[in-house]
């Protein structure tokens, strides 16, 4: 190969020619003069798998990211050669790789449009200092290509330009633009010329992504030891290529409903009448809420899995108390654990030889919250199950409800780097290995032995755990929020992009500390705050306890009433949004779409942040700035209703929108049907006799969904949940629409009260189920009306 940019220096070691190919079933096997061997796996149709090693043979292939149950098969799979290349082709795309360097060109097989083509494509150089090489690819970018993704990165949305670094790192207050943060998700979409594809670079070693910041035209990655191992998914859609990846790791069982609930913190609330105050102002207040969490304050000297005796003297009966008022008790558990032979987990951690060890043999021991402690290898199956098994008590006999990870990145204070030194050995699932390799997916693992704790001790209820750090497929197991941000409004802009990113980013259900973790927030920052908060998959106030308070009352009374005004608004979308999470766990489809993952065509919305889709029908802009009485947002394509005054926008176009402080910008889809709730202070809370459907005109077609089930519990599993299928087709003069049921779930309510949107007639009969109805048998009023929710068809005649 000719040697031409300056990054070709010596050092770099580059694939010769290709001296032998084999065909293993779906595995293709290409070896070359120089020792290095190419193992491409076509997992389906659009998803390819490169595999490399430098060295002649490949390691043990084991990945914590990759889901068990991710779909595998294909349709079409025909390999051919030339004098140049071989070619790989699918239903979906055509792949090249050159005989002469191994590299690679990926083509859409529809019309033979490049996608994603090698620049050096994987080269490798020896690492002086961490021995062992640094695997290399690099990619020519394509003109006016864009990139997303990459986890939590507190950066603009489109990540053109820029170069990041993946190493889980504890950020206390971090900003924009820092980097690396707590989470490693080494996944990204590229898009150009309207296609997109995606790349994820399963490698938990520190990894780099480069999107065209030191070369105009070249993306690159690499990471600092381990495998070029990567999956490339092929869209043209964005939202396959999310799904596609989403699908590959994992996503999360359905939550209990409560946890889509509001949800309370304060690092920390204590001692139990403290507790009991905040609960009780806000069932006096008439604020929902679904949870409050326990900070490490709980514990005796920070100790996981003790109770302070003083602050919490009978934690039963306090929790028992708390879910008789609808709060679920949610606690949190670190991993350090505190060095003390009087402590029992200490003890048996040490006895069973459970701790992470440094190198040459002494235990890795590092300051957190509790002092001097030990951490558990969580990368050991038989560390995980111990772990688990120490819920017992907390979960099954004292009945806590959900568990907060946090600190696993792992944080060590007062060390350089923040966390274990490089040479901490891990026992990785039997492939052993040194913290380089086992960092990234510390906190994953953590999470997992967590998850599998509650669900064990919960049975038959469902799990709930929310942790810090993350690697991809962490999904699979936990929730997450964002680590310490700041009361500021830039923050609340970051948080809105780290949501969308994460969404993006196979992640959904993630939230904010609401109004800031670090410094304080004033009542019109708090407010905006929860208006962007409440369209979050999870929904939580948190805040450190160096500042004052920071509960929906901690301001002045306006707030309060606009601070329940959209909690109320988060309880009556607690079916859209649950809908919305059946449609991420069941088909991987990501519960926030930014506006160019909901519209890539529109090349309008390939640097919009602020606006975003809260499922599918719902459009979100939330107000960045301090004293607006309103702001300019773009509307995507498409007809779009404004929740509060029922305009009708043509969108494609930006456009001034009205909202005051207890306002935030929201549209409705046209044709949309949004299924409500009665608002209720807690999940389960009223015995419903109806529910509501909001539904919006449209003369056109539009299909909506609504799914439920016992709302906790795995009897979904088995077939009792239900899920009505909403076709709307409207006319100048009809309004019809159609429902098709599925599952066996009975719900508990008899009727739905029909609201009519934008009616652009007046009604003057009506059908059921073909069938003439009079307009009082239907309680006909103010373009409302009430049927049985048994009906299959509905005519709204004009
Ligand atoms: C970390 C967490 C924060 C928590 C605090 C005390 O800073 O990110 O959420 O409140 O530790 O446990």
């Amino acid at each position: 190969m000719i040697l031409n940019t300056e990054l070709e220096y010596k050092g770099n070691q580059f694939p010769s020619n290709i001296i032998s190919y084999k065909k293993d079933v779906d595995v293709l096997h290409f070896s070359t003069a120089n020792n290095v061997k190419l193992r491409l796996t076509v997992l389906r149709d659009s998803v390819l798998r490169f595999r490399y090693t430098t060295v002649g043979k490949f390691t043990n292939d084991f990945s914590y990211a990759i889901d068990e149950n991710a779909s595998r098969g294909y349709n079409h799979l025909e390999i051919s050669e030339d004098t140049e290349k071989y070619i790989v082709t699918t239903s979906k795309l055509i792949c090249h790789i050159y005989k002469t360097d191994l590299r690679k060109s990926i083509y859409d097989v529809k019309d033979n449009s490049l996608i994603c083509e090698d620049e050096l494509g994987f080269h490798w150089e020896e690492s002086y200092e961490l021995g062992g090489d640094i695997v290399k690819m690099s990619k020519a970018s394509q003109n006016g290509e864009s990139f997303y993704g990459l986890g939590d990165k507190p950066e603009h949305i489109n990540l053109k330009g820029k170069r990041f670094e993946n190493w889980a790192t504890d950020s206390y207050a971090f900003g924009k633009n820092t980097d690396p943060i707590y989470k490693a998700i080494p996944f990204y979409t590229g898009l150009h010329n309207g296609k997109s594809y995606g790349i994820f670079f399963d490698n938990t070693f520190r990894t780099y992504f480069d999107f065209c910041h030191e070369r105009r035209n070249v993306t690159s990655f690499w990471a600092q030891g381990g495998e070029m191992n990567y999956y490339f998914f092929y869209g043209p859609k964005m939202q396959d290529v999310v799904t596609s990846y989403t699908d590959l790791t994992g996503t999360p069982e359905l939550p209990p409903l409560w946890a889509l609930g509001y949800h309370q913190c304060k690092w920390s609330y204590y001692p139990e009448s403290k507790v009991k105050e905040i609960t009780d102002k806000f069932r006096e207040l008439k604020i929902p809420c679904d949870a409050i969490y326990l900070d490490i304050d709980y514990m005796e000297g920070f100790r996981c899995f003790t109770w302070s005796k003083e602050y919490f003297p009978d934690p039963k009966r306090m929790v028992k108390e708390l879910a008789d008022d609808g709060f679920k008790t949610v606690v949190i558990i670190d991993p350090g654990i505190k060095i003390d032979m009087e402590y029992d987990v200490f003890k048996e951690g040490l006895e069973k030889d459970y701790f992470c060890k440094r190198a040459d043999g002494p235990y890795m021991k590092g300051k957190v919250w509790p002092g001097e402690c030990y951490f558990p290898d969580f990368t050991r199956p038989e560390v995980r199950e111990w772990w688990a098994g120490l819920f017992k008590e907390l979960i099954e006999d004292i009945g806590v409800k959900g568990v907060w990870n946090d600190m696993n990145e792992p944080a060590v204070m007062d060390v350089p780097g923040k966390s274990f030194p490089p040479d901490v050995r891990h026992d990785y699932d039997g492939n052993p290995c040194s913290h380089q390799k086992a960092h990234n997916i510390y906190g994953m693992q953590m999470a997992r032995a967590t998850y599998h704790g509650l669900k064990r001790f919960n049975y038959p209820k469902r799990p709930f755990v929310i942790t810090r750090s993350a690697y991809s497929g962490t999904q699979r197991y936990t929730s997450t929020w964002m680590g310490d941000n700041v009361a500021s409004w830039e923050h609340l802009q970051i948080a809105n992009i780290q949501a969308q990113r994460l969404a993006m980013s196979g992640f959904s259900f993630a939230g904010s500390d609401i109004g800031g973790f670090a410094e304080q927030p004033n009542g019109e920052l708090y407010a905006r705050w929860i208006q962007l908060g409440v369209f979050h998959p999870f929904c939580r106030t948190h805040s450190s306890g160096d500042h004052g308070e920071q509960e929906p009352w901690a301001f002045d009374r306006e707030i309060t009433n606009i601070v329940r005004k959209f909690i109320e608004i988060r309880y009556q979308l607690l079916p859209y949004l649950y809908t919305t999470f059946y449609h991420y766990s069941q088909d991987n489809i990501p519960m926030l779409k930014s506006l160019v993952l909901f519209d890539q065509e529109d090349v309008q919305t390939h640097y919009r942040m602020d606006e975003f889709i809260c499922g599918n029908q719902i459009l979100i802009c939330p107000i960045n700035e301090p004293n607006s009485k309103g702001r300019r947002m773009y509307i995507p394509r498409g007809e779009w209703y404004n929740y509060w005054t029922n305009e009708l926008i043509e969108g494609g176009k930006e456009t001034w929108v009205d909202a005051d402080l207890d306002i935030m910008p929201i549209f409705i889809k046209s044709g949309a049907i949004i299924p409500k709730y009665p608002i209720q202070q807690y999940v389960g809370e009223i015995q419903m006799e109806q529910i509501d459907l909001d539904v919006y005109y449209k003369n056109g077609k539009e299909d909506s969904e609504l799914y439920e089930d016992a709302n906790d519990g795995y009897d979904y599993t088995k077939g009792r949940y239900s899920l009505l299928k909403f076709n709307l087709v409207g006319n100048e003069d009809k309004l019809i629409i159609r429902i098709h049921k599925r599952g066996q779930y009975i719900t508990p309510y008899s009727n739905f009260k029909i609201n009519l949107f934008g009616l652009p007639f007046e009604v003057k009969s009506i059908k059921v189920d073909n069938e003439d109805v009079s307009l009082e048998d239907v309680n006909f009023k103010d373009n409302s009306l009430i049927v049985t929710k048994e009906f299959t068809n509905l005519q709204i005649i004009g």
